[in-house]
C-alpha cells in the first residue's frame, strides 16, 4: 500500500465529468475520478463496462462527447509521449509485418523531434527494456510468431521504453501464466519505486484487492473509486455486477467488508 499518497497530494490525472459515445451511445457516462501520481489502481467492472473505451479516451484514441481528461495541470494533447498505454491483446492486429524489436522502439517515437533517427541513447533503452523484460533473444522475431505471455512482455517492454509518469495496462493478466503476472506485478512494484501512476483493468478481483491501492469500479458510470476494501462494498458490487453471488460465495477470494460505507 502506498502509504505517501494523501488527498493533499495533487492529481496528476484528473477526469472531470466525461462521456464517451460509440455512433451516439454512450459507453461511458459523466466519470470523474483523480489519481495522486504514483498511485497503482485496479480498473474493474463487468464486460462492456467500459474500461477499454477509459484507456482509449484517456490516450484520445477516442473522443471525449463531454468533460475534460487534464493531465500534470494541462489538458490531455500536451504531454502524450507521458502517458504509455499496453491495449487489450485483442486490439492489436498481430499479423502486423513489425519485430519484437520495432514494437519496442515505437516506444521511443514520442520523445525523438520530428525527422529524427532513433539514436544510439534510445537504442540502449531499448535494449534495456528487453532485457528487464527478459525477452532480448525475441528483438528480431516477428510479434505475429509470439505467444500471448511473450506479446504481454513485448508490450511492457515498449511501455518501459517510453519512459512513461503514467501507464495504463489492459486486461494485462489475462491468458498469461503466473510467471508472466509475477514479471508483471515485479515491473509495477519497479515502477511505484519511480513514481509512475499506474492504471490496470482486470477482471481478477482478487488481485485488484490485495495488489492496489485503490480501486476504480464502472459499469457505464462510476461506481465507486477509492481505497478496496470500501470499494468492495456488497453494495457497490451489486451496482456493477448485479449480483450478491460474487459477495456471498467470496469468488476470487474478495472480501467484502460490510461495515464499510460505500465510497464514490
Ligand atoms: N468500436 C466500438 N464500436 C461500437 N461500440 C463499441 C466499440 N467498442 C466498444 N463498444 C461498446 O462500448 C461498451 C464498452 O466497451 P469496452 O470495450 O470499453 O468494455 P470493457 O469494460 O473493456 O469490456 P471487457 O471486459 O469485455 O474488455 C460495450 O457496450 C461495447 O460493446
Ligand atoms: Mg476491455
Amino acid at each position: 500500500m502506498n502509504t505517501a499518497i494523501s488527498i493533499d497530494t495533487p492529481a496528476h490525472l484528473q477526469v472531470d465529468n466525461i462521456t464517451v459515445s460509440y455512433n451516439g451511445t454512450p459507453a461511458l457516462r459523466q466519470v470523474s475520478f483523480q489519481v495522486p501520481q504514483g498511485t497503482r489502481v485496479a480498473v474493474v467492472g463487468p464486460n462492456g463496462a467500459g474500461k477499454s473505451t477509459l484507456f482509449k479516451a484517456l490516450v484520445a484514441l477516442l473522443p471525449l462527447r463531454e468533460g475534460r481528461i487534464v493531465i500534470h495541470g494541462l489538458p490531455l494533447g500536451h504531454h502524450k509521449e507521458c502517458v504509455a498505454y499496453v491495449p487489450q491483446r485483442e486490439d492489436v492486429d498481430w499479423k502486423f509485418p513489425v519485430t519484437v524489436m520495432d514494437v519496442v522502439m515505437m516506444g521511443r517515437y514520442g520523445n525523438l523531434g520530428w525527422f529524427k533517427w532513433p539514436g544510439k541513447h534510445d537504442n540502449r533503452i531499448v535494449a534495456h527494456s528487453l532485457d528487464q523484460m527478459k525477452i532480448a533473444n525475441l528483438a528480431r522475431v516477428p510479434i505475429g510468431e509470439l505467444s500471448g505471455g511473450q506479446q504481454q512482455r513485448v508490450f511492457l517492454a515498449r511501455a518501459l521504453a517510453q519512459e512513461p509518469h503514467i501507464l495504463l495496462m489492459d486486461e494485462p493478466f489475462t491468458g498469461v501464466d503466473a510467471s508472466t503476472q509475477e514479471a508483471t506485478l515485479q515491473l509495477l512494484d519497479r515502477l511505484r519505486e519511480e513514481g509512475v501512476t499506474v492504471m490496470v483493468s482486470t477482471h481478477d478481483l482478487n488481485l485488484a484487492n490485495t495488489r492496489f491501492d485503490q480501486v476504480l469500479l464502472l459499469n457505464r458510470q462510476l461506481i465507486a473509486y477509492g481505497d478496496p476494501t470500501r470499494v468492495f462494498h456488497s453494495e457497490n458490487v451489486v451496482k456493477a455486477f448485479g449480483t450478491h453471488s460474487l459477495v456471498l460465495n467470496g469468488t476470487n477470494g474478495i472480501v467484502v467488508d460490510d461495515c464499510c460505507p460505500p465510497d464514490v
